[in-house]
């Protein structure tokens, strides 16, 4: 507990958040707005609030504009504490914070603003950096970056003493502008009570005829607020996506941040370049991942499990330890115990399987009636053997240590302990030849 600032100690309990995603994202060449683009199954908006939520935000506002309705849609479905400004015209960072402030009247706290399109950001950078603001007692923290290539990010401008003194966007900079490496990240907070009117004071008398929100920080430094730099360690996490080709570099960056700490935490991935696992899958050490793995949404995965090459699971999968998952086998909403085997060419979608089971190749759970439109369960208890080439027609229960026959289509459920096939008897037709004869 700190004494002098008992407040210390929960530094973000005053905190909502800013986030801007009304702008149109030309070059993404889309019809869907730029911040519903994905990575890994999520929004990129998504992963914005989920950061932002995790680091203490209370309240989200995000500014919305270009496909409005389809973002306040997504979010009012999947989110809760979050409240949309519409930006009608899109006029500028500077102007979308001013769309915002409409619902920050008479808040005092700190408002973090963020945007909609940099996807990677950490919520532990979050926190580190809501608490340097306070820590520096700061009225505008920006958050700053060292990049090689800083072509079309606003550059950082110090002055002699190394303090920050105004934000230069690439269209505006001149020669030596151009040459400066720290950029600007996007990522600000505030201390509302003693800036927050300093956005009506922005002009929009630059190159693109915007109202900057950088501008805020010459504001800031001429009007005596202390405005501090935040140099975030790591560059990538303030990656905008402003293109397909960013997209597709964002979640190269993603997925190799999330194959490092699985691999550091004690997961075997056989081939990094070739296997994708969702941020949101969880996998227990000493499991092997094999070449050219999917792993997509949310799945929690066992120890010591043997996974692929070439398995595919779409989310909500529960894997617990000991389970072999191989060539060719799909999987969604399933749930499969320990020590059980889904080896070759299968599909098992919403399905509860048992522990020390063995599904033979070419196995699938039929789960889907495309006249209805209805989705049905499989039950495989412990024990079972599934032949080869079974298809389960759901809704359809397979009983403990029961057996089914290669090529078997099981419509009703199997009592425990039996055998189930649906197989036509064998025919033999006795010293049959080329024409036909003795048919
Ligand atoms: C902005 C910053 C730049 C910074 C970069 C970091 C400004 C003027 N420039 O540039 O210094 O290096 O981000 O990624 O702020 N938006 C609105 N309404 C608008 C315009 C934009 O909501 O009227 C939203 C966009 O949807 C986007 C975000 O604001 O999520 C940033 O806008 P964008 O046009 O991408 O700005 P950059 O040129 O990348
Ligand atoms: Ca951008």
């Amino acid at each position: 507990m700190n004494i002098k600032n008992p407040g210390a100690t929960n530094m973000n309990s005053d905190l909502k958040t800013v986030i801007l995603a009304a702008g149109k994202g030309t070059r993404m060449k889309s019809n869907t707005p730029k911040v519903l683009h994905e990575i890994f199954n999520k929004p990129l908006i998504a992963r914005v609030l989920d950061s932002a939520i995790k680091a203490g935000a209370k309240e989200n506002i995000v500014v919305v504009g270009h496909g409005a309705k389809k973002v306040e849609e997504y979010l009012s479905i999947n989110y809760k504490n979050v409240n949309c400004a519409l930006q009608k015209e899109q006029l500028g960072t500077g102007h979308a914070l001013k769309v915002a402030s409409e619902k920050l009247k008479d808040y005092e706290g700190n408002v973090l603003i963020l945007c909609g399109d940099t996807p990677l950001i950490k919520a532990s950078t979050l926190c580190d950096f809501i608490n340097f603001h306070n820590e520096q007692k700061s009225d505008i923290t920006v958050m700053t970056a060292y990049f090689d290539n800083p072509f079309g990010y606003g550059r950082i401008v110090r002055n002699k003493n190394n303090e920050i003194e105004s934000i230069v966007e690439q269209k505006d900079a001149d020669d030596n502008i151009q040459k400066i490496k720290e950029v600007n990240a996007g990522i600000y907070c505030l201390n509302w009570k003693t800036v927050g009117f300093g956005i009506d004071e922005i002009k929009n008398d630059n190159a693109q005829k915007e109202y900057y929100l950088t501008d805020l920080i010459k504001w800031g430094t001429s009007h005596s607020k202390k405005v501090c730099p935040y140099v975030i360690k790591e560059a990538d996490e303030i990656f905008g996506i402003n293109s397909r080709i960013h997209l597709a570099r964002a979640t190269k960056i993603m997925k190799e941040r999330k194959l490092s700490e699985l691999m550091e935490f004690g997961v075997t991935i056989v081939d990094p370049d070739s296997t994708c696992i969702s941020p949101e899958t969880t996998i227990e050490k000493d499991t092997i991942i094999l070449p050219n793995v999917v792993i997509e949404g949310k799945n929690t995965i066992g120890s010591n499990c043997k996974i692929g090459p070439f398995t595919h699971l779409r989310g909500d999968c529960t894997i617990e330890d000991y389970v072999k998952l191989g060539n060719f086998v799909e999987l969604k909403k399933a749930k499969v115990k320990s020590h059980t085997n889904i080896c070759h060419l299968s599909y098992v979608g919403d399905a509860n399987v048992g522990s020390n089971v063995n599904i033979g190749a070419g196995t699938i759970t039929a789960n889907y009636d495309s006249r209805t439109k209805i989705k049905s369960k499989t039950e495989i208890n412990d024990g079972a053997s599934i032949g080869s080439n079974v298809v389960m027609v759901a809704p359809v229960t397979i009983g403990e240590n029961s057996l089914i026959g290669a090529g078997s289509v099981i419509t009703h459920d199997v009592t425990p302990k039996s055998l189930a096939l649906t197989r036509a008897p064998q025919k033999e037709i006795k010293n049959y030849n080329k024409k036909g004869e003795n048919r």
